[in-house]
């Protein structure tokens, strides 16, 4: 069946990146502008939800216009408006959430409230480079949604069709990766930072537990996490110089290597034909490796700029809730509709 064309505009101000995009069809990304904050919070280690939202505010419309300048149409040439409606931060959401409400009223042009989650999934139906031999997923596929916040493995047979196999019991996959990197004092966001100090390391230096929580498709990553904090506490009690690289490496692997062989179980186990993997954490080059190497189904992992927040997943998404005119009221508030709150 083939679906109707529209030109979505996405807007998305969860956390700490004012992003705009007006993406077609779903998959053709016609612009992609990402206003980042990270040098702004980088000197409190953390997001700074206050400073966050004054800052969305500061440069949203630049950002949205922005958008629509690269590519090329006014408000009156899209289709419809989506935007990130939750989870995130509540002051952040809504300067979005506003804007988007404004232009759509402004416009006339119908507003979609997009859960993030979701917008993390539909980046893999995205082709930035337009290729034509870019191959959208096929149904029935199994996403691992790896972010800040979520570590989900999610089942779906359908556009718009989610059935939860399992997520974390503690913290986020991103999460543990941020925690990890203060505690061995690299630099905000962490991710990166202890991805970049792994580099340098040795993966077995140290048995960190990888939790595999058999008979279950959760996660959790408390224990890998403890498991670093007693090491280093232990060699700074001996006052001994702390293996910040090899203490990286060893923690990247714990994490990553349970979220690819657990992925790679569900996949078959539920018989799946493809693979998705979306969420900041899918930027990471172990993960990427690892799923590449070691998977049977085709692995749909997006290129590094769509794996972190960005308003191109937002658009895409829109675009298949777009096709079954499924538009939101324009008093929905800074809540995710989805079940993955
Ligand atoms: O999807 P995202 O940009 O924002 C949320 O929705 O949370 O994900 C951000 C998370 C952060 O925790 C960050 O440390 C992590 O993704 N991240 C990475 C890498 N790049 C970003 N984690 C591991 N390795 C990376 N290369
Ligand atoms: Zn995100």
């Amino acid at each position: 069946m083939s679906l109707p064309p529209a030109r979505i505009l996405g807007i998305e101000t969860s956390c700490d990146e004012t992003a705009a995009a007006v993406v077609s069809d779903g998959r053709v990304v016609k612009s992609n502008v990402v206003a980042s904050q990270i040098d702004l919070h980088a000197q409190y280690g953390g997001v700074f939800p206050e400073l966050a939202s004054r800052e969305h505010v500061k440069v949203i419309d630049v950002v949205v216009s922005e958008a629509l300048r690269q590519a090329h149409v006014n408000p009156q040439e899209i289709d419809a408006i989506a935007v990130t409606q939750g989870p995130g931060l509540a002051g952040s959401l809504v300067v979005g959430l506003n804007f988007a409400k404004g232009l759509a009223l402004a416009s006339g042009k119908p507003l979609i409230g997009i859960n993030h989650l979701e917008g993390h999934i539909y980046s893999a139906w995205l082709n930035p480079t337009n290729t034509a031999t870019h191959q959208p997923p096929r149904f029935p596929l199994l996403a691992l949604l790896v972010s800040g916040g979520h570590s989900e493995l999610i089942l779906m047979t359908d556009h718009l069709t989610y059935q939860r196999l399992g997520g974390t019991l503690d913290d986020a996959a991103g999460e543990a990766f941020d925690k990890i990197a203060r505690l061995l004092d690299l630099p905000y966001p962490g991710g990166p930072s202890v991805q970049e100090a792994s580099a340098a390391g040795k993966d077995t230096a140290f048995a960190f537990p990888k939790a595999m929580l058999e008979d279950s498709w959760d996660f959790s990553f408390s224990g890998v996490k403890t498991a670093v904090l007693r090491t280093v506490e232990a060699l700074q009690e001996e006052g001994r110089p702390l293996p910040v690289e090899d203490l990286a490496a060893s923690f990247q692997a714990a994490v990553i290597d349970v979220l690819v062989e657990k992925t790679l179980l569900a996949a078959q186990e539920h018989k799946v034909r493809e693979i998705i993997v979306a969420g900041g954490v899918s930027a990471n080059q172990r993960l990427r490796e690892k799923f590449l190497a070691e998977s049977k189904h085709p692995v749909h992992i997006p290129p590094l700029f769509l794996c972190t927040d960005n308003a191109a997943m937002i658009a895409g998404a829109g675009y298949f809730h777009y096709v079954k005119d499924d538009f939101s009221p324009f008093d929905i508030d800074a809540l995710p509709t989805w079940p993955l709150s």
